[in-house]
């Protein structure tokens, strides 16, 4: 990721927790020993999503009465059980994982968290997982993955999304340098054509929300 300057909403970011982007003891938990794990080898793979973009994802699978999900980067599970959290008892998630490790460590965490029956976590690259899932069946897509892939996940996202489902996609601000022309980087140069994408494509409408590090949310219509 691109060098973290101080985040000017970062106040602001923490008021919205409290008033309501509450993690359990589960989800702090899995969060801080992320984080931590991070910090020690300085393993930098599977950040997670902040809180309130967990409850932003949250929200909008349960307004959407989501029954099917499917995840792009699974990490250790953390926005997995913020989404799985908002489906019905027959619901499914499925989530796609290239790193054995992590789906390892995320199995623990949905196990903790109990939502591991609702989840089946797919291991392998998201680009050949994506295509053999079945088309126009998912209520919402979520992408968290590696951010030079992101267009590619875009146009399978949108082949596999229901009419009037959501596509959303963490990390859209790439701490700015989305904003950035001069950055190239292969994963600038990622973000940067997903949000084009997303906010040209036909019969999509899209808002990119200022939580964590950009949550982008579209809404696939007919
Ligand atoms: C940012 S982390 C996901 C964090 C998770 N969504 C959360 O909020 O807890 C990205 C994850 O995507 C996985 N990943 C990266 N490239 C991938 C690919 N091509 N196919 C599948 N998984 C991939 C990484 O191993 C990592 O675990």
């Amino acid at each position: 990721m691109p060098a973290a300057s101080a985040n000017p909403l970062l106040p602001l970011m923490e008021f919205i927790r409290r008033m309501g982007a509450h993690e359990d003891a589960v989800l702090a938990a899995c969060r801080s020993d992320v984080l931590a794990l991070q910090q020690r080898t300085g393993e930098g793979g599977a950040p997670p999503i902040t809180p309130e973009a967990g409850k932003c994802l949250q929200l909008l699978a349960r307004i959407a009465n989501a029954k099917r999900i499917l995840e792009v980067g699974t990490g250790y599970g953390y926005s997995t059980i913020w989404l799985a959290r908002a489906l019905p008892r027959d619901g499914e998630l499925r989530t796609i994982e290239e790193d054995p490790q992590h789906v390892k460590a995320a199995e623990a965490w949905l196990a903790r968290a109990g939502v591991q029956d609702k989840v089946r976590i797919l291991q392998g690259k998201a680009a050949g997982v994506m295509p053999a899932q079945p088309t126009k069946y998912f209520d919402l897509v979520f992408i968290d993955a590696d951010k030079q892939s992101y267009p590619k996940y875009w146009e399978l996202a949108l082949r596999h999304v229901r009419s009037g489902g959501l596509i959303c996609a963490d990390n859209v601000f790439w701490l700015g340098a989305a904003l950035d022309e001069q950055d190239q980087s292969p994963d600038a140069a990622g973000i940067r054509a997903y949000n084009r994408l997303a906010s040209s494509t036909p019969g999509v409408e899209t808002l990119i929300l200022p939580l964590g590090d950009g949550l982008s949310v579209s809404w696939r219509g007919s």
